[in-house]
């Protein structure tokens, strides 16, 4: 599940704006270094939300072991070459909301690749296309796919569609972390302070315990329970 250096890549994908990229982005990163883990963030959006976020936030700039930078604009393939290997601990690709060439080509180098979406429909449709490009250009360069939705801005009390929605996704194709991410102040607070949920001054115990969940579903992944049980 990662390459020879141990580094793991997760990129944040869809082909729609808006859906929470960089917000789970910065809140999986703030809970791999409230575990301990180094994370380097790398923005390859031309809007470099993440890259504002941290060259405006002097707290962040402290945050120890967490590095963020701008992707490159040019000569993508050397760079994910680089990439491949000389990283270490955990990379976050930041990409932006399109099916560019760069962000299908990111989002299939990674080890795995996360689309959050609303319980929406169009969200959903966006999802499924996200799929489907990432498995054709993955199949091209004969790498396997690990592709998850995170549905995202999940309100706190779910209308009967809305669970007809999340039954129809079960019944489909496109596989879904079990954790539900809820519209909270903290994710859009944080963002917007400089800060990530796990550091914030006055913490939100909910926001944190589903980034955690949602984060033992990743290092799931990333090492499956029968391989820990065997080691
Ligand atoms: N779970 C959430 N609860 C509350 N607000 C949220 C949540 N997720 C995202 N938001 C808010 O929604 C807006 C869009 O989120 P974000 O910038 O992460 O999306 P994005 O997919 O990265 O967008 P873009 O495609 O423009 O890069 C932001 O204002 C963010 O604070
Ligand atoms: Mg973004």
């Amino acid at each position: 599940m990662s390459n020879h250096t141990g580094a793991k890549f997760i990129s944040f994908a869809s082909p729609k704006g808006g859906v929470g990229k960089s917000t789970s982005c910065l809140a999986i990163a703030g809970a791999l270094l409230a575990a301990g883990e180094k994370v380097r963030i790398i923005d390859f959006d031309q809007t470099e939300s993440i890259w504002r976020w941290y060259s405006n936030s002097p707290i962040a700039q402290a945050t120890p072991h967490l590095a963020v930078e701008k992707g490159p604009t040019a000569n993508l393939d050397a760079y994910i070459k680089q990439l491949w290997q000389s990283a270490t601990d955990y990379v976050l690709l930041d990409l932006a909301g399109s099916l560019s060439d760069l962000t299908l080509m990111v989002a299939a180098f990674a080890t795995l690749t996360i689309t959050p979406a609303k319980v929406s429909e169009p969200d959903i449709i966006e999802a499924n296309k996200m799929a489907r490009s990432l498995h054709a250009v993955a199949k091209r360069i004969g790498k396997p796919v690990n592709h998850r939705i995170l549905l995202n801005e999940v309100p706190s009390s779910i209308s009967n569609d809305e669970v007809d929605l999340i039954n129809q996704i079960d019944r489909s194709n496109l596989r879904r972390f079990s954790t539900l991410i809820h519209r909270r102040s903290a994710y859009s607070k944080s963002f917007s302070r400089g800060t990530l949920p796990h550091f914030a001054d006055a913490p939100d115990r909910k926001a944190l315990a589903e980034i955690d969940a949602m984060m033992a579903e990743i290092r799931d992944i990333f090492e499956p329970r029968l391989e820990k049980a065997a080691a």
